[in-house]
């Protein structure tokens, strides 16, 4: 008898006459009707069981959360609100579960509490429908690469670089914390470590990609990554996934188009890929917007979201420009913003990211040009001497979805910056030869993987994007 996924089951046009199934039961009704997922989809199939023909013992074991096997025949339903269904012919339990203590009881459970159910949270609609909705961003990212020439590179987990200089990494060491061995000036020695020098998890795989796109032109890399900064906000993660091209030859404007094509690409895949998901997924969006003050409903539902990213053309901002968009805004004047925007030079918050993005343009944006002083020490420096080729990306409801820039490449300018910034040249002698041997214009950015898919599926909280969050005092699992 052939062994079916609950998908290939309800693709079938026919009836089939023996088929197997494999499953947890995620509801049984009236002792005869078995609601079976495996995963395979966001739908059950109906499994009918003749309860007097099936030993009362066995029906018995038939909870919610048992993993079982079903063999029968597949049929046109005779009941409402499917079209096919399972006559049982053979039951077997095959693991059984515990109604009284099963955490994912058939009913509505808060967020929170599948949280802490993060290993069975999966077996719920909604985080099974995340979950494949990840996993085809996943593989459309690594399509959108491959059909477009450019090589996946793997960057190292563990780096000696700070490339983000903002000194928010997490420390990989050997060494006895109680007693770790002291240089002539009692600072820890770090020599004698296991890699005998400082190291950290990568914050970024961005300097090691220069390499290669120095090298074999357009490369990605698409990876874990790790930040130490305390910021316990429903955006941020200490363990996120990163997808960062770079790109020989190409330019800040290069970098632009390249960034809003892919993103058009994965939303397109996904919309095609994971309909029934995100049709799901809009539907309890929609519940949750009628239980809001008309006034803060959204106008757009999750497709109609998607699509006009999709649709329209990402509107392109310098800095300079949205500074003064916003110093003259309404709640600016108001006093409305946390941090009022009084002078150019001034760190966007996600307040201002989002009036930005929600209430002025409402639609993408990409802001570009921004003030050296607030951005990496990498980033290509303009002629003007006080900004550089950078370019963050804001999306309505998540603010900051990618992040990049064109690259300095001129060697003096580079050394010039780092040693301003108390960057030693010995850390980064890798880095700067590429600007001396066959030095030339590149670009690249990062998106942050969990972002994206918060924005697809509509979670306004980035734990429930990721299998297991790592977060500030959180690392379960
Ligand atoms: O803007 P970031 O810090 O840029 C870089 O790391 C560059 N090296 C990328 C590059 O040019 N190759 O981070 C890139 C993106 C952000 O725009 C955001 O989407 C995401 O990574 N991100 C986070 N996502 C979740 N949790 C965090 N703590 C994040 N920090 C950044
Ligand atoms: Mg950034």
């Amino acid at each position: 008898m052939q062994l079916y996924s609950v998908s290939d089951l309800l693709n079938q046009k026919n009836r089939v006459p023996e088929i197997a199934v494999k499953g947890w039961v995620r509801t049984f009704r009236a002792n005869r009707f078995i609601a079976l997922n495996d995963g395979s989809t966001l739908e059950n199939i109906q499994c009918v069981v003749d309860f007097e023909q099936t030993d009362e013992a066995l029906l018995k074991r038939v909870t919610t959360g048992a993993a079982v096997e079903i063999k029968g025949e597949l049929v046109e339903s005779q009941g409402k609100g499917q079209a096919i269904e399972i006559l049982v012919s053979h039951l077997t339990i095959l693991g059984d579960s515990d109604p009284d203590t099963y955490p994912i009881q058939p009913k509505k459970h808060s967020f929170e509490f599948l949280r802490e159910n993060a290993h069975l949270r999966t077996r719920t609609s909604t985080f099974s429908a995340i979950m494949r909705i990840r996993s085809t961003l996943s593989f459309a990212i690594h399509k959108y690469f491959n059909d477009n020439g450019f090589y996946y590179m793997h960057t190292p987990i563990i780096t000696g670089s700070d490339a983000e200089g903002a000194g928010e990494m997490f420390k990989v060491t050997k060494l006895d914390p109680k007693h770790p061995p002291l240089d002539a000036d009692n600072n820890v020695d770090y020599a004698q470590d296991f890699f005998g020098k400082e190291t950290n998890l990568t914050v970024s795989g961005q300097l090691e990609a220069e390499t290669y796109a120095m090298s074999l032109g357009k490369v990605y890399t698409f990876g874990p990554t790790f930040r130490a900064e305390n910021s316990n906000t429903s955006r941020h993660l200490s363990e996120f996934w990163m997808i960062e091209p770079e790109v020989a030859f190409m330019d800040l404007p290069g970098n632009m188009d390249l960034a809003e094509d892919f993103l058009k690409s994965v939303l397109n895949y996904v919309l095609e890929t994971n309909k029934t998901d995100i049709e799901f997924l809009e539907k309890r969006l929609r519940d949750e917007e009628k239980k809001k003050p008309q006034a803060e409903r959204s106008s757009l539902s999750l497709i109609e979201k998607l699509n006009f990213v999709i649709d329209n053309n990402f509107k392109r901002v310098s800095y300079t420009e949205a500074i003064d968009i916003l110093r003259n805004s309404k709640p600016n004047k108001k006093k409305k913003f946390k941090y009022p925007i009084e002078d150019w030079g001034a760190d966007l918050q996600s307040e201002h990211e989002r009036f930005l993005v929600e209430k002025h343009f409402k639609c993408p944006v990409i802001l570009f040009d921004y003030p050296a002083a607030i951005k990496a020490f990498y980033m290509r420096l303009n002629d003007d001497g006080k900004t550089v080729r950078a370019m963050d990306i804001l999306f309505p409801g998540i603010g900051e979805m990618v992040g990049g820039s064109q690259r300095e490449e001129r060697l003096d300018v580079l050394k010039e910056k780092m040693a301003a910034l108390q960057i030693p040249e010995e850390e980064l002698w890798w880095y700067l030869d590429l600007r001396k041997y066959g030095t030339a214009v590149h670009s690249g950015f990062g998106l942050g993987f969990e972002r994206l898919v918060m924005f697809v599926t509509g979670m306004t909280n980035i734990r429930d994007v990721i299998p297991f969050p790592r977060s500030p005092q959180n690392a379960a699992f």
